[in-house]
Formats: C-alpha cells, sequence, structure tokens
C-alpha cells in the first residue's frame, strides 16, 4: 500500500448492500430545495465515496510534494504514491504492465493524445478512420481533425434505430485503407454496450488499430483490455468514483514505445540540448510537467474502491437497477425510451409527448431530481432519432429501486402539468 492510501478494511465486500455502499458517498445524504438528493447523473460525474475525498485530503494535508524531482522522503512518497497508482489502474484493466499506463486529464485528452501522436503517425492522405454513429463528440472531433491535417476520410459505421452497431456495418467500412477504429465501449447517450472484442477482430484483420473510449463503461462493467484486444482504453477518473482532471490511457507498449511525445516539457526527456532532444521511457514521455499527483491518489481510492465492491456485483446490481427503470418509465404516459439495444449498461434516454427535456429537467430539480437533459455531447445520435435532446436519467451502484420509483412518479406529474 502506498504512504497515502487509506486503511481499507472498513469497505464491506459481497453481499452487495446499497444502504452500506450509500452511507460510503457523504454528497448523497444532501436535501436540495429541502427535499432529499434523487441523483441520477452517473454517466456526466458520479458522486465520491468518502475514501476518495480522504485520500486527497490526506495527500495535501500530509504528503504534499512534487513526484520524481525530490532526494528528500516527501518526494519520495509522493513518487511512490503516484507510481502505485498507476499500478492500481494497470490491474482495473488487466494490463500486462504498468508502463501501458499513462495518466491524462480525461478521455478526451487520452482520445486527443492518440490522435495527435499514433494517428499522425500512421494516418496518410487518402486512408481511413473509422468512428461510429453512437460516439460522444470527444471520440468524433479529435479524428476530424486528424482527417483534415492529413487528408484521411472519415468514415461512419451507422447504428440502427434500437442504438446497436451491427457487425455486418463494419464488415462493409473495413479496407485495407482502414488505419484505425475509435469506438466507445458503452453510449454516453443510450447505454448501448458495443462488442468490443468482435469488433477489434475484424478490425485488426485489416491492420487498423482499436480505440476505445472507455468513460462510460469502466466504472460499471469489468474491463480486461487484453481479452477485448484493444490498441487502446481510455477512461475518465471523474466518472469511475474518482477526481476530475485525472483519467488513463492504456496502450500497448510496443506502440507506445514507437510514438512521438504528446506535449514536450518537463519529466518527458532524457536529454535536452538546442540541436536534439530525446525522450524518456514510456509512460513518462506522455506525462510532460508536474502531472495531477492528487489526481492519481484520489483514482487510486477510487478503483480500489470499485474492485471491493467488485464490477461483477456493480454490473449485476445496476442490470437490475436498468430493467426496474425500464419497465417504470415505458409506463409512464407520453414516454418514449430512446435506445432499446439489447446490451445495456444502466443509461435511460426518454423523450416525453409534448415536453421539452429541458423543462422536464427543470421540473424534477424542483423534486429534487438531477437528470441530464440536452444533446448529451452527442449530435450524431440525437440527428438519428430527429431529436434536438432527450432526458437522460444515468444510474449507478449507489441508487435504488425507490428513487427509480421516485423518477417515475414525478414524470407521472410532469405529463399532468402539460396535458
Ligand atoms: N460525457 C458526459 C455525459 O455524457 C459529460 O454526461
Amino acid at each position: 500500500m502506498s504512504a497515502t492510501r487509506a486503511p481499507t478494511a472498513s469497505i464491506r465486500r459481497m453481499p452487495f448492500d446499497v444502504e452500506a455502499v450509500r452511507a460510503d458517498f457523504p454528497l448523497l445524504g444532501r436535501e436540495i430545495h429541502g427535499r432529499p438528493l434523487v441523483y441520477l447523473d452517473h454517466a456526466a460525474t458520479s458522486q465520491k465515496p468518502q475514501v476518495v475525498i480522504d485520500a486527497v485530503r490526506r495527500f495535501y494535508t500530509e504528503h504534499n510534494a512534487n513526484i520524481h524531482r525530490g532526494v528528500y522522503a516527501l518526494s519520495n512518497n509522493a513518487t511512490e504514491s503516484y507510481a502505485a497508482a498507476r499500478r492500481t489502474v494497470q490491474r482495473f484493466l488487466n494490463a500486462a504492465d504498468a508502463r501501458e499506463i499513462v495518466f491524462v486529464r480525461s478521455t478526451t485528452e487520452a482520445i486527443n493524445l492518440v490522435a495527435a501522436t499514433y494517428g499522425r503517425q500512421h494516418v496518410a492522405t487518402g486512408d481511413q478512420v473509422v468512428v461510429s454513429e453512437l460516439e460522444h463528440h470527444s471520440n468524433i472531433v479529435p479524428w476530424q481533425l486528424l482527417c483534415e491535417a492529413t487528408g484521411a476520410h472519415l468514415r461512419v459505421l451507422p447504428m440502427n434505430d434500437e442504438g446497436e452497431l451491427p457487425l455486418e456495418g463494419l464488415v462493409e467500412l473495413l479496407s485495407p485503407r482502414t488505419k484505425i477504429l475509435a469506438i466507445s465501449h458503452v453510449s454516453n447517450a443510450l447505454g448501448s454496450v458495443n462488442p468490443i472484442r468482435e469488433m477489434a477482430a475484424l478490425a485488426h484483420e485489416h491492420g487498423a488499430a482499436v480505440v476505445v473510449d472507455g468513460a462510460q463503461a469502466a466504472p460499471h462493467l469489468p474491463v480486461d483490455v487484453r481479452a477485448l484486444d484493444c490498441d487502446f482504453y481510455a477512461f475518465s477518473g471523474h466518472k469511475a468514483c474518482g477526481p476530475t482532471g485525472i483519467g488513463a490511457l492504456y496502450g500497448r507498449a510496443h506502440l507506445l514505445d514507437t510514438m512521438p511525445p504528446y506535449q514536450g516539457g518537463g519529466d518527458m526527456i532524457a536529454s535536452v540540448t538546442f540541436e536534439r532532444t530525446t525522450y524518456a521511457p514510456v509512460p513518462a514521455k506522455f506525462e510532460a510537467g508536474t502531472p495531477h499527483i492528487a489526481g492519481a491518489i484520489g483514482l487510486d481510492a477510487a478503483l480500489d474502491y470499485l474492485s471491493r465492491i467488485g464490477l461483477d456485483a456493480i454490473a449485476s446490481y445496476e442490470a437490475d437497477l436498468l430493467a426496474h427503470a425500464t419497465e417504470a418509465l415505458a409506463a409512464v404516459p407520453g414516454v418514449r425510451i430512446i435506445g432499446t439495444a439489447r446490451e445495456k449498461a444502466a443509461i435511460v434516454s426518454f423523450v416525453m409527448e409534448g415536453v421539452h427535456p429541458h423543462d422536464i429537467g427543470t421540473i424534477l430539480d424542483n423534486e429534487a431530481i438531477a437528470i441530464r437533459t440536452g444533446h448529451h455531447c452527442a449530435q450524431p445520435v440525437m440527428r438519428h432519432y430527429g431529436l434536438p435532446a432527450t432526458a437522460r436519467a444515468s444510474l449507478a451502484f449507489y441508487n435504488t429501486l425507490a428513487e427509480i420509483d421516485a423518477l417515475a412518479a414525478a414524470l407521472v406529474r410532469v405529463g399532468r402539468v402539460f396535458r
């Protein structure tokens, strides 16, 4: 255990006990507008358990120092804690080596990093980058920028009306000119879970690299990058019960080793002269400047927390929440669920006849129910359904069936206001 890691003996193991889990999250006990908070916006950002808050606070109050720069004890402890956090991410993703984990700000930064380095190195005029219609803007725009800079073409894998990506579509799109398949593991707008392993196998037949946006998957289901056989996998700490401003990029070691750096600065070099600079080995090569040390330590605590509950237990409990939410919302007069993929994470997007999603969100807020409304940074998904926006309830292992019932009952009242 690192110097800054909290003692974890108090963290419970199975059987899954949602009330005990909720007690770990101080903010879930809050009242909003004088009513108990019902937080259903986990896909935007997760709430934080006390162990994460404590780990960050403990670092700043007892252990704060920069890493790699000190010969003194405090700095060495910070360095070791940062390295321990990297090993925790490695285990969380089942990567073969901690060198394959690069700390970044977020999934967005990770995808931009891959586009600007691997992409610039491997994608040329006339090549193709494949994304899907389901993607978040952060897994579209970096690839558009790459295509604009290189003269490559962006190809879009269509989804069906359920919000699934049929593999036949991918088979049709892939060609020897495909250099990259960039795909989300779980859609933030609809909750669809994509068949990454099968998609990766198809892309690899054509020699394309597979970049996975795991922002909505990592906190909800077990992720094994070796089983998925992807080349890159990115996720954000703040959606996985960790702090904001920290995320991780997994990349196969032999790819990271040969990629050019993303940003220049301190800590990413081996030697600097005005004539020539050589770079540090990975992952330092991709971590220029002082990193978010406290963020990495908080992420370590968060992943440790999730792992102790167990990603299988979380996925199974959330599947029950999703089934309940789907049934409860479908029974509300005027509600239509958008996104009905067979494989779904616990995200329910919906519209309501005659009511704008923003009005739904505002009225629910009066009842202390927090959901996201809008295009969810996935405008192509909205366009597929001819909608400007949806309302979205995104659930987590700390939500209860009673909270879903509260949402459904509030929606019935919303419907009455507009009828
Ligand atoms: N990407 C986050 C969401 O879907 C912000 O809400």
